[in-house]
């Protein structure tokens, strides 16, 4: 195994305190998605969006990351080979813990982006709409996410990535959005081996070679000492 590629969803930041989006009490069933992550929904209630945004923005300074996001930091500090986190998390917890080969392919929430010249700049604060733009003054500020109905952030960077990969790892995700649903399959066709380390089967475990059901708190830190000690003989 030389090259990893990493799949990580909102099973992986849980047990820091973070609502998943479908479990029970989730993130989506505090709201429907179509009022708070479209575009349309941008147009229709700009304040209810970024007010949406700068609550779960501000959240992220009570929570830490937690030994699932600490084994992957591990992992990515000491594997030689290829790897790379793709995560469809918006929180900052893969690079608190200090993972660096890693993108986030559906935004974070630690960022605002123009929609005008589409500058991104570094954001921690509340962002009202109608911000201005420091880079091309335009009052067009909003949350940095891609919203359902927009094109994921880096697909190239990630098929590139899939294409060299032996093995394909997906962590705490439902399997329910694509195309990061998606990625098992991509990987199979280009070879990987396949794994899943989720709480409970997702709608994707038929296509991996490898499930295990559990909390990514104890999944990922047995797993991390498995690939490190198995690459060391
Ligand atoms: N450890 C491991 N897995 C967990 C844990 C845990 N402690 N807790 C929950 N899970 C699993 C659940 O079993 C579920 O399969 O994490 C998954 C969370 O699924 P979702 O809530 O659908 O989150 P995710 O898969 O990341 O959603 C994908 O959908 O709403 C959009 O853009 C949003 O990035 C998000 C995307």
């Amino acid at each position: 195994m030389r090259n990893i590629v990493i799949l990580t969803g909102a099973g992986i930041s849980a047990e820091s305190g973070i609502a998943t989006f479908r479990g029970p009490g989730g993130l989506w069933e505090g709201h429907r998605v179509e009022d708070v992550c479209t575009p349309e929904a941008l147009t229709r209630d700009a304040a209810l969006v970024h007010r949406f945004y700068d609550l779960r923005r501000a959240a992220l300074s009570t929570v830490t990351p937690n030994r699932a996001h600490e084994a992957l930091a591990r992992l990515d500090r000491e594997w030689t080979g290829k790897l790379l986190i793709v995560t469809q998390n918006v929180d900052d917890l893969h690079e608190r813990a200090g993972a660096r080969r890693m993108l986030h392919m559906h935004g974070e929430l630690r960022s605002a982006l123009c929609a005008a010249c589409e500058a991104r700049l570094p954001w921690s604060d509340a962002l009202p709409p109608g911000t201005v733009c420091p880079a091309c003054g335009a009052a067009a500020l909003r949350p940095d996410i891609v919203f359902f109905g927009e094109m994921p952030y880096q697909m190239e960077r990630i098929d590139e990535a899939l294409s060299c990969a032996d093995l394909f790892v997906s962590i705490g995700t439902s399997g329910a959005v694509y195309p990061a649903a998606g990625f098992v399959q991509l990987a199979r066709q280009y070879g990987a081996a396949t794994l899943e380390l989720n709480l409970d089967p997702s709608d994707g475990s038929a296509w991996f070679d490898e499930t295990r059901l559990g909390p990514a708190g104890t999944l990922v830190p047995a797993w991390v000492d498995e690939m490190l000690s198995a690459n060391r003989t």
